[in-house]
């Protein structure tokens, strides 16, 4: 994957200031002058599809768009996931989650601990997710960061005889792994309802994915929805998921987004794994966010 293509090519005849940059000593890129007020024509959308397979972390800039247009530029990467925590949907548009640790009037405004463990967004269902978009709302004055780790790069770092043993292993992810441990201590964990439980039935994926559209190999495991290596003895499985966890998310694969106004974050849920650093719990933090299906 490269990242060192500068591309600030005008798309349409000099009539689009659409910029893409890479972010120095990183996977990820900016993405300047992106005008969702006007339609987005096919040659801009191939641009911007073209980016994301190159840097699977595209920050978009200085973005003011309402929550419909966040949710029709989703649906042209694909269709849109509904989040099974439908208690923190935004109003009127389902396919929102709003990550926000805001409580007003005793009553939680969103997932506050949304992204607490490593995880890749959806991957406990049986087609997990393409990739989300991450659009800022209200901004803590301190903390807040999102860590990315880049999953291709982690394979590849991987050693030699390590990459043999993983390389046909499947294992079980499960969105209830972690589920009862954060409400135990956290005021944003509803008790899940029977219909959710089933909703979430656990689903099996390869330890090592090959990215369906750059052919990339890289892990895809993670501490937050990841249980068990099928096949395996409960400790051996255990350990294997352990030294995966720690390596895959070691500082040299990682990229650390620091918010700004404006931001909307594009990631690739096939190629990073991604934590949400926290903030203090006095500050105010409250995005929207959508997920593609894969
Ligand atoms: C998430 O995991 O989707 C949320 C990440 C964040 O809040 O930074």
């Amino acid at each position: 994957m490269s990242t060192a293509t500068l591309d600030h090519r005008p798309d349409t005849a000099g009539t689009d200031t659409l910029q893409i940059r890479p972010l120095p000593g990183s996977f990820a890129a900016e993405v300047l002058g992106l005008d969702l007020d006007r339609p987005l024509d096919d040659a801009r959308f191939a641009r911007l599809h073209r980016a994301h397979l190159a840097h699977p972390v595209l920050v978009f800039r200085d973005l003011r768009i309402t929550p419909a247009q966040q949710v029709a530029f989703s649906r042209r990467f694909g269709p849109l996931q509904i989040h099974v925590l439908h208690q923190f949907q935004l109003p009127g548009h389902p396919e929102i989650l709003v990550v926000s640790n805001i409580v007003e009037n005793g009553q939680p405004q969103g997932l506050g601990d949304a992204g607490h463990y490593w995880h890749s967004d959806l991957s406990y269902v049986a087609k997990p997710s393409l990739g989300s978009m991450l659009l800022a709302q209200e901004l803590p004055s301190e903390g807040g960061d999102t860590l990315f780790a880049d999953q291709h790069a982690a394979w590849d770092a991987l050693p030699p005889e390590l990459q043999q043993r993983v390389r046909h292993l499947q294992a079980e992810h499960s969105y209830l792994a972690k589920y009862e441990e954060l409400r135990a201590r956290s005021p944003w964990r509803p008790k899940l309802s029977a219909e959710q439980i089933a909703q979430v039935r656990p689903s099996v994926h390869p330890v090592v994915r090959r990215h369906p559209e750059t052919g990339r190999l890289g892990l895809f495991v993670s501490e937050h929805f990841t249980t068990r290596i099928v096949g395996l003895p409960e400790a051996e499985s255990r350990a294997l998921l352990d030294q995966l966890f720690a390596h895959s998310t070691r500082p040299e694969f990682q990229y650390r987004h620091v918010w700004r106004e404006g931001d909307m974050v594009f990631w690739d849920n096939r190629s990073v794994l991604h934590l949400a650093t926290g903030c203090p719990a006095h500050l105010r933090r409250r995005l929207h966010r959508t997920t593609i299906e894969g």
